[in-house]
């Protein structure tokens, strides 16, 4: 677990989360008017994992169940998905949660599942070349009564217990809570309930004796509802989020890797600049590494160019390129708009 703690952390680096269920995989490819089929998700997958030097700004990659028991085409033969990521340096990581379902009791909100049966799973996996995991957890805003203190109890408890399972056998954990974008709600709500369920989920790790040391935080961060008026400057998202994290996050933990939670390729760049930017500054250094674990914000524009045809694929994979040496760039706090149209 230290061993892939560190590849993970690897300064200028990030992950590229690729472990879309099959329903949200399905319903991407059908956005960009591909057909949602087992075989294009094969592809898409094999697409992102054969791209040429995504080693250089990419340390991990998170996979689908479906994907890391899969064969793709590497261009020269059928390879296994763990042997692909293997070959570009990558280290491998799985998605183990079921996925989220209603929370009875409380309409609209929902709760993760996938704990029973976790721990022969967790050994399958290993088996299978995962070296880390990742378990989501997520809450949505209302300015009443969501997200309810049952919602936020019942995600931390799970992902504590998740944790614990997965460094008993051997698996590092990346913990992601996560607070949806959706609703009109303002930054300082966000903050507010950001700070909540972080402050929960690490009194859950801490209750259920998880290594704060061995695992990765992966949350969102702090920005103003799709819905709201008013939405708020890289450096305002900044600060609010750097503010929350050092409220509720203790030094132990080693990184932090945020999601993009549905934010646009140059924003989620943009954003992730403003937070190294400002703990570049004298007496803000942070006790973390602050990297980036995007799906969306990664494949998105990829997913675009490539249109399911076998002659974009260079296109879509420099398209890929493209937004991850802009987020390394962000790492550095050397991302500007202007790398958008080179
Ligand atoms: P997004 O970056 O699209 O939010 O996805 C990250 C992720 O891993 C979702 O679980």
């Amino acid at each position: 677990m230290i061993d892939t703690l560190r590849a993970l952390l690897v300064p200028g680096k990030g992950l590229l989360a690729m472990d879309e269920s099959v329903g949200t995989c399905n319903q991407r490819l059908a956005a960009a008017g591909l057909a949602p089929t087992a075989e294009m998700r094969q592809a898409w997958r094999a697409l992102l994992l054969g791209t040429p030097q995504l080693g250089e700004g990419i340390s991990g990659v998170i996979l689908h169940d479906e994907t890391l028991r899969q064969s793709l085409d590497n261009g020269r033969a059928l390879v296994s998905a763990a042997q692909m990521a293997t070959d570009a340096g990558l280290q491998i990581g799985i998605k183990v949660d079921l996925g989220t379902h209603e929370l009875p009791g409380h309409a609209g909100e929902k709760v993760t599942e996938g704990l029973d049966g976790l721990a022969p799973r967790l050994q399958a996996y290993r088996g299978l070349g995962a070296r880390f995991a990742k378990w989501r957890g997520v809450c949505s805003i209302d300015d009443l009564t969501r997200p309810s203190l049952a919602c936020i109890e019942a995600n931390a408890h799970a992902l504590a217990r998740y944790a614990g399972l997965c460094q008993a056998a051997g698996l590092l954990p990346i913990v992601e809570p996560e607070v949806l974008m959706a609703g009109p709600h303002s930054l300082a709500r966000c903050q507010q309930v950001t700070e909540a369920l972080l402050g929960s989920v690490f009194s859950q790790l801490q209750r259920q004796g998880v290594a704060l040391e061995l695992l990765i935080l992966k949350p969102n961060m702090v920005i103003s509802g799709l819905g709201c008026p008013q939405q708020s400057s890289p450096a305002e998202v900044a600060r609010a989020t750097l503010q929350c994290l050092r409220r509720v996050v203790p030094a132990a933990v080693p990184g932090v890797v945020f999601l993009s939670g549905g934010q646009s390729g140059p924003q989620a760049s943009s954003r992730l600049n403003a937070l190294n930017a400002q703990q570049a500054m004298p007496d803000a250094r942070l006790p973390w590494v602050l990297s980036f674990s995007f799906a969306r914000a990664l494949q998105h524009p990829a997913l675009e160019v490539w249109a399911g045809q076998a002659s974009q694929q260079g296109a879509a994979r420099a398209a890929l390129m493209h937004r991850v040496r802009c987020n390394v760039a962000a790492l550095r706090g050397q991302y500007s708009p202007e790398l958008e149209h080179p």
